[in-house]
């Protein structure tokens, strides 16, 4: 789990993130979440925030989507990702849920062969 402010800041990354991504928490603390995509949503994903804190209109949260994250070493890994939002005294915080589908893609892609 990754929690950030409403500025795409890293407030807090999980033990499950860290091995995921390679990153240790104090390596990512208050960076920008977009460290975490390849482009083109690296470009965006400040856009993409902005765009639901002025119209309200969400695309992922409630929904959930498959898209691609970005490790420390920079390979890219197919992720589900399920976001949340909060408010809390110390402002508005999104809470970011991902699950690694590299083995199910792996697993989908040996099926696939044997066909
Ligand atoms: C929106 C990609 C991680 C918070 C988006 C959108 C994309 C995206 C494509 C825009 C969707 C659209 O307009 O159609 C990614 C990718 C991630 C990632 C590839 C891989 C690491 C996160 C995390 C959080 C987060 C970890 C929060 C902890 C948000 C928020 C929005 C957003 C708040 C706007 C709300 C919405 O569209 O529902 N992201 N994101 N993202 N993302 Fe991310």
């Amino acid at each position: 789990m990754i929690v950030i402010d409403s500025h795409g800041a890293i407030l807090s990354f999980s033990a499950a993130a860290e091995r995921m991504f390679g990153y240790a928490e104090g390596d990512v603390a208050g960076q920008n979440v977009k460290m975490l995509m390849p482009d083109p949503d690296r470009e965006a994903h400040d856009a993409y925030m902005d765009r639901y804190m002025t119209t309200g209109v969400a695309r992922i949260i409630g929904i959930g989507r498959v898209t691609t994250a970005r490790r420390r070493d920079g390979s890219n890994f197919p992720i589900e990702l399920s976001i949340g939002d909060a408010d809390t005294p110390h402002g508005r915080v999104f809470t970011g849920f991902i699950r690694d589908l590299s083995e199910r893609q792996r697993t989908e892609r040996r099926l696939n062969d044997l066909q």
